[in-house]
């Protein structure tokens, strides 16, 4: 039987075993880690501090510890510079502040590029932007397995397109994306490129630079860190076009009442208090995964992922969207509603998710109107699944 090691690192995880659930959800959210739990206890018990504001002792900890984090994740992504990392609230706040921040080199007639399997996240606000504008919205297709159809984007790419936007794992199909051969298409065009990394840094390490990425965008919950923080990596030039777009304290340099001079990146892009304990324990978190052996954790996910996907493959009557690359698998079965059969799943004590999982449009293009997504970490184990099957094939007896 396929045992995670570091499952004993995610207390959670107990508790939910001891409960008599199994946890299949983590695209949603991820299980949090000992060592963000400490982190967040060892903040809020030695002194809670606001940054960047006042020169105690405290507010000079915490000031360290916040900044700490900016220098490992740039450290992470391979950015060139700790100014390149900007805090927001989550990553739909960095790419609104993105769709914000471009708007004035966005004109009538204009077009921005998004994918047909984009997270409502990567989708509204670039379709709203193009309303407020008058651009269009051009949506590149897909290949039958779930991937970008490259062809079909050289096509559509053209001397019109300022923006590319593009997820590198799809949350629905988890398929990866091609996203060192698209990138390049839309850079030969002038236009900025955006990657929504929500999913993909969770299972592959990523380096910024060799993806060639004017902007690179990271959901910490989903990553086993707090909610309510968001990253986004800038590279400097691209960071420097962006206008500022939420106003208030200490982004600004110099402020009058008519008139008010602002701060370059990253503290021009991060008004009013930033989440600081979860910043902090963001940091914490990526030492944590700093320190695991990633081979080894690849080499589980892998095999965890194949279980899954081989399991799925041999029931009867079930649909498979796409053909997954890794991280987790959805899917339909004929005849079933997915409603019905997460409530008898969950009722097994299974969680996984139903729905639309934020991707109405790519949902209509398959032709289904909801799914069920089981979607994995490296703490999941072959036992996780054991159960997970045996849910399954009772809830479809049941319903079948
Ligand atoms: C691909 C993708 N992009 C963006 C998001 C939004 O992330 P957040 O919840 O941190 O705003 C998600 C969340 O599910 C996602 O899966």
């Amino acid at each position: 039987m396929l045992s995670s090691p570091w499952r004993s690192d995610f207390p959670a995880l107990a508790v939910m075993e001891a409960q008599g659930e199994v946890y299949l959800d983590s695209a949603a959210t991820a299980q949090k880690p000992q060592a963000l739990i400490s982190a967040l206890t060892g903040y809020y018990t030695s002194g809670a501090a606001n940054v960047h504001r006042a020169q105690h002792a405290s507010a000079e900890r915490a000031t360290r510890a916040f900044e700490g984090t900016r220098t490992k994740l740039a450290s992470w992504l391979n950015a060139a510079e700790p100014t390149e990392i900007i805090f927001t609230r989550g990553a739909t706040e960095a790419l609104n502040l993105l769709a914000y921040g471009m708007e004035a080199h966005i004109d009538a007639g204009d077009e921005i590029a998004i994918t047909a399997l984009e997270h409502h996240a990567n989708l509204l606000p670039w379709q709203q932007l193009a309303q407020r504008r008058n651009a269009h919205l051009v949506v590149l297709p897909l290949d039958k397995a779930g991937h970008i159809d490259l062809e079909a984007a050289t096509q559509l790419i053209g001397p019109r397109t300022r923006v590319l936007a593009a997820s590198q794992l799809s949350n629905v199909l988890g398929t990866q994306q091609p996203l060192h051969r698209l990138l390049p298409l839309a850079k030969a065009q002038g236009a900025l490129t955006v990657v929504d990394g929500a999913q993909g840094i969770v299972h592959q390490r990523t380096d910024v630079r060799s993806l060639g990425c004017d902007f690179y965008v990271l959901s910490s919950h989903k990553l086993y860190g707090p909610e309510g923080v968001g990253v986004l990596y800038g590279r400097r030039e691209a960071l420097a076009r962006l206008r500022h777009w939420q106003f208030g304290g200490e982004m600004v340099q110099l402020a009058e009442f008519q008139h008010a001079q602002f701060r370059p990146a990253p503290l021009g892009f991060e008004a009013g208090t930033p989440p600081i304990a979860g910043v902090i324990g963001l940091g914490a978190v990526l030492d944590y995964l700093g320190g695991l052996d990633q081979a080894a954790l690849a080499a589980h996910e892998h095999r965890l992922h194949r279980m899954l996907v081989d399991g799925l493959a041999m029931r009867d009557g079930i649909r498979l969207l796409g053909r997954p690359d890794c991280a987790l698998a959805s899917f339909t079965v004929e005849g079933v509603h997915p409603a019905d059969l997460s409530h008898l799943l969950t009722e097994q004590g299974v969680a996984v998710r139903s729905g639309t999982h934020c991707a109405m449009p790519l949902m209509g293009r398959l032709g289904v109107s909801g799914a069920i997504r089981a979607s994995l970490a490296f703490y999941n184990d072959g036992a996780d699944l054991e159960v997970f099957f045996c849910a399954l094939d009772r809830a479809l007896e049941l319903l079948r």
